[in-house]
C-alpha cells in the first residue's frame, strides 16, 4: 500500500484531537500516510463536534468544499465520524444532501475504522455504522502523537451530567472509567518514549471510577502517576466544580509534579442560572473551591475557565453576577461561549431565549472584564524565572520558540530548536494580555 495517505480534520475538544490521533495510528497500522494536501489523499477523515451550532455549520461547508475532490477521483474515501453522527438528524442530512460520503460511524467505534475501510473498498457501498451505546472500553488502540514529548491519556469517557444545554451526554454515552493499571501501564510506556508532559482526559475527570465501584479515586491515580519516572508535568481536563475534593485540592500542594494550573468551568456566576443549567453548586461553593485552591498553593495557581453567556433566562442581575465572579477569581483564561440551542437538549424547550443581541452585548463586557484581569496577572509575571517546557517554533516568527509554563502560559523567546521537548528555565521580560515574552537562563 505504499504511496496512500490519509488526511484528517478534527473539530471540538481534546477528546475528539485524541480519537484522532488513534485513528492516525490505526491508519498508519494499515499502511497509509499522513498528508497535508486534501487533493493527494486516498482517505479523508473528518472528526467532528457538536457543542454548538456554528461547529455545526462549519462541518457542512467543509463536507461541500469536498464534494469537487470526490468527483476528480473516484476512488477516495470520504469518511466523518465523531459527535454529530451520533444524532438521527444530521445522518438524515448527509444521506439526502451528501450521499456521496463513503463511511459515516461513531464516537463509540473508532476502533473499527479499519474494518470499515476495508469493507468500502471491497464492496464500493456506502456504510453507516453507528452504534448507539458503548461497548465496553477498548484497550490497546495505537496513537499517533502530535508531539514526541507530551500526550493525552484518556481516562474516562463519556458523561453522566445532563447539563441542560450540553449534547454531550447524548453523543459520547454514559460514563466509564478505564482500570487503573490499564492508564498507568500506558503512562509507563509514554514516559518509556520520551514523553515530559500528560494531559488527563474526560468529561469530569473528578468522578473518575466512580460509576464504575473502583476502589482508586481520581487524586489516587495523581499520587501513582506523580510516582512515575521521566514524568515531570500531569494535567487533566476537565474538572467539574461540583466534584472536586478537599483530597484533590491537597494533592496541588503535594503533588510536585502536577501542573499549577487547573481549568474549572464556572457557566455562570449566579446560582440561579447553575441550578437551571443543572450543575449542581452554587456561586459560593465554586467560590470556595477557589479560595481553597489558592491557599493551597500559596496563590500560585493559574486558574481558567468556561462560561456561557445569555442562557434561557439569563437576567442583566445574573449575568452582573458573572461579571462579579470574574472580577472576584480573576482568571487567567476563559474559553467565552455564546449560547447555542442543542437539539434534544432539555434547555432547546426552554422559554426566555435571549436574543442574539443581548448575547453579544453581554459577551463583549464579560470578555472586557476578563482581559483587564489577564493583562494584570500577566504583567506580574515580569521578571520571573519560569520553567517552560518547548513545543516548537512560533507560528508568526520563525525564528522564535515557544513553549508554555507549568500554569500554562504560553511563552516567546528566542533560543535554538535543539532546546524543543526540553523544560528550559525563562526569564520573563513582557507579560502581554494573552502571551509572555523572556529569554533564556541558566538559573530555575
Ligand atoms: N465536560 C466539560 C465541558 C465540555 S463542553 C465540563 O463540564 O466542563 C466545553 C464547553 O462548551 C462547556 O464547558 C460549555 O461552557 C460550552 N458549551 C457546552 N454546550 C454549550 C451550548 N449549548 N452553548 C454554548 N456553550 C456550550
Ligand atoms: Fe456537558 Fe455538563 Fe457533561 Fe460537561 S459535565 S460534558 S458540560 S453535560
Ligand atoms: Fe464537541 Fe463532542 Fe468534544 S460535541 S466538544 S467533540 S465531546
Amino acid at each position: 500500500m505504499d504511496g496512500r495517505f490519509y488526511y484528517i480534520m478534527t473539530f471540538g475538544c481534546q477528546m475528539n484531537e485524541h480519537d484522532s490521533e488513534i485513528m492516525a495510528g490505526l491508519l498508519e497500522q494499515m499502511g497509509y500516510r499522513e498528508t497535508t494536501k486534501r487533493a493527494e489523499a486516498s482517505i479523508i477523515l473528518i472528526n467532528t463536534c457538536s457543542i454548538r451550532e456554528n461547529a455545526d455549520k462549519r462541518f457542512f461547508g467543509t463536507l461541500g468544499q469536498l464534494k469537487r475532490l470526490k468527483k476528480e477521483n473516484s476512488d477516495l474515501i470520504v469518511a466523518v465520524c465523531g459527535c454529530m453522527m451520533q444524532q438521527e438528524h444530521i445522518i438524515e442530512t448527509i444521506k439526502k444532501k451528501y450521499g456521496w460520503v463513503d463511511i459515516i460511524f461513531g464516537t463509540h467505534n473508532i476502533h473499527t475504522l479499519p474494518e470499515l475501510i476495508n469493507r468500502v473498498i471491497n464492496d464500493r457501498q456506502r456504510i453507516i455504522d453507528v452504534w448507539e451505546e458503548h461497548r465496553g472500553v477498548f484497550e490497546g488502540l495505537p496513537s499517533k502523537r502530535l508531539y514526541p514529548f507530551k500526550a493525552f491519556v484518556n481516562i474516562t469517557f463519556g458523561c453522566n451530567n445532563f447539563c441542560t444545554y450540553c449534547i454531550v451526554p447524548y453523543t459520547r454515552g454514559r460514563e466509564r472509567s478505564r482500570k487503573p493499571e490499564d492508564i498507568l501501564a500506558e503512562v509507563k510506556r509514554l514516559a518509556e518514549d520520551g514523553v515530559k508532559e500528560i494531559t488527563l482526559l474526560g468529561q469530569n475527570v473528578n468522578s473518575y471510577g466512580i460509576a464504575d465501584g473502583f476502589e482508586k479515586d481520581f487524586t489516587d491515580l495523581i499520587y501513582e502517576i506523580n510516582k512515575i519516572d521521566g514524568i515531570e508535568r500531569i494535567r487533566f481536563m476537565t474538572s467539574h466544580p461540583k466534584d472536586i475534593s478537599d483530597k484533590l485540592i491537597k494533592a496541588f500542594g503535594e503533588c510536585e509534579k502536577l501542573a499549577a494550573h487547573i481549568h474549572l468551568p464556572v457557566q455562570s456566576g449566579s446560582t440561579r442560572v447553575l441550578t437551571r443549567m443543572n450543575r449542581h453548586y452554587t456561586r459560593e461553593d465554586y467560590l470556595e473551591a477557589v479560595r481553597k485552591l489558592k491557599e493551597v498553593t500559596d496563590g500560585n495557581i493559574a486558574i481558567t475557565t468556561d462560561v456561557i453567556v445569555g442562557f434561557p433566562g439569563e437576567t442583566e442581575e445574573d449575568f452582573e453576577e458573572t461579571l462579579s465572579l470574574f472580577e472576584q477569581v480573576k482568571y487567567d483564561s476563559a474559553f467565552t461561549f455564546l449560547y447555542s440551542i442543542r437539539k434534544g437538549t432539555p434547555a432547546e424547550k426552554f422559554e426566555d431565549q435571549i436574543p442574539e443581541t443581548v448575547k453579544h452585548e453581554r459577551f463583549n463586557r464579560l470578555r472586557n472584564v476578563l482581559d483587564v484581569g489577564m493583562a494584570e496577572i500577566n504583567k506580574a509575571y515580569e521578571g520571573r524565572i519560569e520553567k517552560v517546557l518547548v513545543e516548537g517554533r512560533s507560528a508568526r516568527n520563525k525564528s522564535t520558540l515557544t513553549g508554555r509554563t507549568s500554569s500554562m502560559k504560553i511563552v516567546n523567546f528566542e533560543g535554538k530548536p535543539d532546546l524543543i521537548g526540553r523544560i528550559v528555565p525563562v526569564k520573563i521580560t513582557e507579560g502581554k494580555t494573552y502571551s509572555l515574552f523572556g529569554e533564556v537562563c541558566d538559573e530555575v
